[in-house]
């Protein structure tokens, strides 16, 4: 099929079309959880914490319907999203590595930990993988200490990780 062929052309519409419907969703979930939330006292955080658990991140089109509903600027949001950085801009990967920054595991080696993570996925805290399989994220203290350095991958806690191991877990996927 050639970018002229009309079945192409038709292709490209729905492909659009299909992106358009699902970030229309998003904004009108997004708006109604702000609506929902409006009344709590300091309602921003909740309503960002909650849009954040349903999708997974806060789009960028979401803010002005936030804004609107909480009577906030957009820089104001914006401002909030970037100063916590437990907020994603970016969806979340297939997985997400959370690496204890906490003081047993520093005491371990998690900083060499990290930084070996941080090189092998390309990403530092906070972003994902370009291919959407790994996030990267802090955490402090995993209730693991007696077997620090300790990772946890989605829900499993990993223990004395080493950066072999850690190698060897991303490679099992
Ligand atoms: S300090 Fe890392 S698990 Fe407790």
């Amino acid at each position: 099929m050639t970018p002229d062929d009309p079945r192409h052309v038709n292709a490209q519409r729905i492909e659009t079309h299909e992106i358009h419907v699902i970030t229309d969703d998003r904004i009108s979930r997004a708006t109604e959880i702000a609506i929902g939330l409006v009344d709590k006292p300091g309602a921003l955080l909740p309503v960002l914490h909650a849009i954040q658990d349903e999708l997974s991140y806060i789009p960028a089109e979401v803010v002005p319907g936030i804004a609107k509903v909480l009577n906030l600027s957009r820089a104001e949001i914006h401002g909030v999203i970037s100063f916590y950085h437990l907020f994603r801009t970016q969806p979340a990967g297939e997985k997400t590595i959370f690496i204890c920054r906490a003081e047993s595991c520093q005491a371990m080696g998690s900083r060499e930990l990290e930084a070996h993570a941080k090189a092998s996925l390309g990403i530092d805290f906070h972003e994902t993988t370009a291919d959407g399989a790994f996030s990267l994220e802090p955490v402090y203290c995993l209730g693991n200490c007696a077997c620090s350095p300790a990772i946890m991958i989605n829900e499993r806690v990993h223990s004395r990780v080493t950066p072999d191991y850690f190698d060897e877990l991303i490679r099992a996927g």
